[in-house]
């Protein structure tokens, strides 16, 4: 484990204790000048080397508020769909497992990976890494994880990095035997390079696995979902956290994610192997693709 940054000994100084590391590296250098380089920020252009500095304040300002604003912007409903997730990919089923859940957050699914395992198989060795490029967000995760039976045990680690460059000494190739991503790899500036470092770190026969808000086919659920996303999201934001931008973003950039067939290709295209590019193969919708997983094997 490396030191940690003055700068963030100073912000976060209990992380010190936490096996918390820090690792932000930018995206892989590029030939061109990145100033020259778009992307998108919910509905905003902006310039690529900007966008990580905006998400990050995004989740810097939700942080706090994060697991309640979830339960009540959704529902509840994100609870089911994280746990259709991890039940779908049987942690420990045939033997331990090492995990690595990137943009972790407050470790909703770590959580989950651990309590499958040992619920349904009695392991306690299945482990899982917490990556998120938010300390913020990663400080909520490690005070909940206190709470629970994993704490200070080899089974939970938080480490605070980059998905599109997880750091290549603490995260060699070839090591895990499972890569979950939910929920936050459209908030990514690149997916293709995140995708890269799933496939780099996953063992050959490892199962990448992707959890995110996806498109929906049918109109009238479209049509509800949007009334439902650009008013209420908003607007519960503004009442029970305090702040309307952050909660119109994370809608804004749902509907600028690539749509399932995209999302697969781009999954293929990064070497894994999926099922055949439609529903029921390389993906599963949830509730008419208001959600949707995608799996990749790298072999
Ligand atoms: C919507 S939250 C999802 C958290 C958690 N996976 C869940 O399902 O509850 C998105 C997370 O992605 C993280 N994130 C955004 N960009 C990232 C990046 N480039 N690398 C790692 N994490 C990132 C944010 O800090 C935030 O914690």
């Amino acid at each position: 484990m490396l030191p940690l940054s003055r700068t963030l000994r100073r912000s976060v100084p209990r992380l010190t204790r936490l096996n918390l590391t820090r690792h932000i590296s930018s995206q892989p250098s590029s030939s061109e000048p990145p100033t020259t380089r778009t992307t998108s920020f919910g509905f905003k252009t902006v310039p690529e080397d900007s966008k990580e500095s905006l998400v990050k304040n995004v989740f810097d300002s939700v942080a706090s508020s994060y697991d309640l604003m979830n339960d009540a912007t959704s529902f509840g409903v994100h609870r089911l769909w994280k746990d259709s997730f991890v039940s779908s990919l049987k942690p420990g089923r045939r033997a331990p497992m090492r995990c690595i859940d990137v943009a972790g957050g407050t470790g909703d699914i770590a959580l989950r990976i651990l309590d499958y395992a040992r619920e349904n198989y009695a392991d306690r060795e299945t482990s899982v890494a917490v990556v998120d490029i938010n300390g913020q967000m990663l400080k909520e995760g490690f005070r909940r994880f206190k709470k629970t039976m994993y704490h200070n045990t080899p089974q939970i680690s938080f480490h605070e990095g980059n998905a599109q460059a997880l750091p290549s000494e603490e995260f060699p190739d070839n090591t895990f035997d499972l890569y979950t991503i939910a929920f936050g790899i459209r908030n990514c500036t690149s997916i293709p390079a995140v995708l890269k470092e799933a496939h780099r770190v996953l063992k050959p026969g490892g199962t990448f696995a992707c959890l995110e808000f996806s498109r929906v086919n049918n109109p009238l659920l479209s049509t509800l979902y949007d009334q439902y996303s650009f008013t209420m999201i908003p607007l519960l934001g503004t009442i029970l956290a305090g702040d309307r931008d952050s909660y119109q973003y994370l809608v804004e950039s749902i509907r600028k994610f690539p749509p399932q067939p995209e999302f697969a290709k781009m999954i293929s295209d990064a070497g894994f192997t999926t099922g055949d590019h439609v529903d029921g193969g390389a993906w599963e919708d949830m509730w008419g693709g208001i959600a949707s997983v995608h799996k990749g094997v790298k072999l």
